[in-house]
């Protein structure tokens, strides 16, 4: 079984005095200090990165980071869009299992904020259709057409899309590591300029820096993952056969269950893709928290909140809570390195050793991290190691 021996991240936001070279040190030595492992006996190390290669021309990353760490092992780039922090994650569990590596360093590292905004969504739609990218559409207005749907179809209202990100920068407000501190209120969310119609500024992830790392082992110290999933999609929209659902995330799910022996119900803290407010939502039932149609409205009324968030009715019937982290909008979105960040998120969560942000009693997280508008999802399911001996 692999576990999670050490895990740490940086700061996320818009870091202009910080290098891509500190961001990943700080990250990787502090998950090494973590997991009090000396940097001679990591075997290996996987870089998660999207957009190095179209901003800063670089694209050599393994070898780049590990000159920078003085880590002198095989090195490796994961590149899966956004979901290439949870790719990377995947590859260093099978790598592990298979044998070939015994002590793995996972990073993710993302710097944004050094570029004109535009380069930034030009090199994100690299992620996108051939169609969707020479039509000129952006990732705001490819999930504000998810977003319509789900309207159209269930009935889901604008308020309830942005008490998402209410719930989001509540959840942030406790986080020290995250990019927003400030608390929101429905009619902020709603009044905030248009991005697409009808997803506004304040219901979008932002342009952030930030990098995540993971030390890997088989162990039976530290957090164990249980389940290691990947599947699927079309890149483009237009070739689904329906918007309101996330069929990749379907599918990483349902494997993800059945090989961890546990279902939606057993879940009591997540992390989800929840780039834009409709994303969470899509994922609340596309994960099977929720049947189709119900989900915004059971996250409005705060059941998936920590408690005393401002939401008079966050304590009643409360089913688990989703990004305490304050998740990609309100923690930041520093692309690959959110699914590592995520990680992070649930190993302190499942230690016990998330703060104000400790979901109580927490013993099974689930991680969703998708790349694209849901071309690629990559669910991760990890259980606290109940062995109080053996526990970081
Ligand atoms: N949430 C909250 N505040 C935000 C924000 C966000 N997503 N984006 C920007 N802001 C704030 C900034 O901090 C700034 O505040 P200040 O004036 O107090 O400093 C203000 O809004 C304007 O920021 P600016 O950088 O000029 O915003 P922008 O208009 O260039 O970019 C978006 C705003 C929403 C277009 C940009 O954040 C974006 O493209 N987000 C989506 C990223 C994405 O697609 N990721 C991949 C997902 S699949």
């Amino acid at each position: 079984m692999v576990s999670i021996i050490g895990a740490s991240t940086t700061k996320f936001g818009e870091l202009w005095g910080t290098s891509p070279r500190q961001l990943a040190r700080e990250a990787v030595e502090g998950a090494l200090a973590d997991a009090g492992i000396d940097q001679k006996k990591v075997d290996a190390l996987f870089v998660a990165n999207m957009l190095a290669g179209p901003l800063a021309g670089q694209q050599h990353l393994g070898p780049f980071f590990a000159e920078e760490l003085g880590l002198h092992v095989p090195a490796f780039t994961i590149e899966g869009a956004c979901a290439s922090g949870g790719l990377a994650v995947h590859a260093a569990v099978n790598a592990i299992t298979s044998g070939q590596y015994e002590i793995m360093v996972v990073l993710g590292v993302e710097k944004m904020t050094d570029h004109k905004p535009e380069d930034v969504a030009t090199a994100l739609m690299g992620a996108g259709s051939d169609e969707e990218r020479l039509s000129g559409a952006t990732f705001p207005g490819l999930y504000a057409l998810l977003a319509r749907s789900h309207m159209e179809k269930f009935g889901t209202t604008q308020e309830e899309l942005a008490s998402i990100a209410v719930k989001n920068h509540f959840h942030a407000s406790l986080n020290t590591n995250a990019q927003f501190h400030n608390t929101l209120t429905v009619e902020d969310v709603m009044k905030s300029s248009k991005v697409a119609d009808p997803i506004t500024l304040l219901e979008c992830s932002p342009i952030s820096d930030g990098a995540a790392a993971v030390v890997l082992t088989k162990s039976r110290k530290g957090v164990r993952i249980v389940a290691s999933e990947v599947a699927t999609d079309t890149l483009g929209l237009a070739q689904r056969k329906s918007l309101t659902q996330l069929l990749a995330t379907q599918e990483a799910a349902s494997h993800a269950y059945k090989k961890a022996g546990v279902g939606p119900n057993d879940i009591d803290v997540a992390e989800v893709h929840d780039c834009f407010t409709i994303a969470e939502i899509l994922a609340m039932e596309d994960l099977g928290f929720y049947k189709k149609g119900k989900a915004a409205r059971a996250i409005a009324r705060g059941e998936t909140s920590l408690p005393d968030s401002g939401n008079p009715r966050d304590s009643r019937n409360r089913r688990l809570v989703v990004n305490p982290s304050g998740g990609l909008k309100g923690c930041g979105h520093p692309v690959a390195a959110t699914g590592i960040k995520q990680m992070v998120e649930l190993v302190h969560q499942l230690r016990g050793t998330a703060g104000k942000r400790q979901v109580a009693g927490a013993r099974v997280g689930l991680a969703q991290n998708v790349g694209g508008s849901g071309a690629t999802a990559v669910v991760h399911i990890l259980k606290k190691n109940y062995d109080l001996r053996f526990t970081n």
